[in-house]
């Protein structure tokens, strides 16, 4: 069987320890007929800064290149300062390697509870996903500060929307939607205000859509968009928005497909001239970081995105039925972390 080489970094909080049973269970889905996964970890993150004051080395970078595919616990700490992991590590990971697709899927399994009264708001279910953008908007740190902690103060955070980013991450969309049973596209933006980026969103989807005539699109506004995730989700089928909307409405996605507990995700540069990086959701949360508390399922659905971008569809069918499998009989009970993967692997 052909080798996969795998980049791990546990990360920070509660990363390592979900990562170890999405390992875990890659490991069960691989066995036999798989290829063989050849994992090189990568110490970044809070330890490596407070130990050396290093976030991401060139060289480091060099060598996540040359890795086929990456998997990523979580980074941020609060013994660091705020947007120095961040900024430091996991942003230009998403820059450098061009993940310009933030690929984020929202599905309610059955047996697995939402705060929505789904019967009555999405009685179809709720099975969309977000193409959010990763590499521009106000995300690109094209801002400054002015007389700093002056009553004068001035700070602007500007957002970057090149034709070229908005064009591929666009015609990705476009691409996914057509691919999926419902057809359906909704851009995502707020073009009442900003007058500038939003035109641009909106005239791309308008042009690319030239192309998936089969395709229906649709337009929100964000705040628009917020209400009906809570009220009328099953209207969506593949969202596609910025940067940052697309980071604010995938955290209410999570939280009405069961939870961030349950939400995966792929930073994927579809060119694949780089790895592309899949990884949970949520943060690192330190509050529980070490106590074998964290559900490691977001992790293990960030492996099944991970197989499936490999090709290998059929093993990332089988880690989601796994993963279906377990939610369904879930219930109330709790379990540690490694429980939790343990029953998944031993679905496989
Ligand atoms: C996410 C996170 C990150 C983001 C932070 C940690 C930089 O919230 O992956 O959604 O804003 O993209
Ligand atoms: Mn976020």
């Amino acid at each position: 069987a052909d080798t996969v080489n795998l980049a791990v970094i546990g990360g920070d909080g509660i990363g390592p320890e979900v990562v170890a049973e999405g390992l875990k269970v890659l490991e069960a889905a691989t066995a036999g007929s798989g290829p063989k996964v050849n994992t090189t970890e990568y110490d970044l993150g809070a330890k490596r800064w407070h130990a050396t004051g290093e976030t991401l080395p060139d060289s480091v970078l060099s060598e996540l290149r040359d890795q086929d595919v990456i998997l990523l616990g979580a980074i941020g700490d609060p013994t660091v300062p705020s947007g120095v992991l961040e900024r430091g590590v996991l942003l230009p990971l998403r820059f450098a390697l061009d993940h310009y697709v933030n690929l984020r899927p929202a599905k309610l399994f059955p047996g697995v509870a939402s705060p929505l009264a789904v019967d009555r708001v999405a009685p179809d279910g709720i099975d969309f996903v977000v193409v959010r953008e990763g590499t521009e908007g106000p995300y690109v740190g094209n801002g400054g500060s002015l007389r700093t902690g002056t009553p004068n103060e001035i700070a602007t955070e500007v957002s970057v929307n090149t034709r070229f980013g908005v064009e591929r991450v666009v015609r990705d969309a476009f691409e996914r939607a057509q691919a999926r049973p419902s057809k359906h596209l909704t851009l995502v933006h707020k073009h009442n205000v900003l007058t500038h980026a939003g035109h641009l969103w909106r005239r791309t989807v308008e042009e690319v859509g030239q192309e998936f005539p089969d395709v229906e699109t649709a337009y929100q506004h964000v705040d628009a968009a917020t209400i009906f995730l809570a009220t009328d989700p099953g209207r969506f089928d593949v969202i596609v928005t910025d940067n940052l909307f697309g980071d604010i409405i995938t955290d209410i996605a999570a939280a009405i497909a069961g939870g961030i507990g349950l939400a995966a995700s792929g930073n994927i540069n579809p060119a694949r001239t780089t790895p592309s990086m899949f990884e949970p959701v949520h943060g690192s949360a330190p509050d529980i970081a070490g106590q074998g508390k964290a559900d490691p399922t977001a992790t293990v659905l960030s492996v099944a995105m991970l197989l499936a971008h490999l090709g290998r569809d059929e093993d990332a069918a089988r880690v989601e039925a796994a993963v279906a499998a377990d939610l369904a009989e879930r219930g109330d009970a709790v379990r540690t972390t490694a429980a939790i993967g343990d029953a998944i692997a031993s679905r496989l």
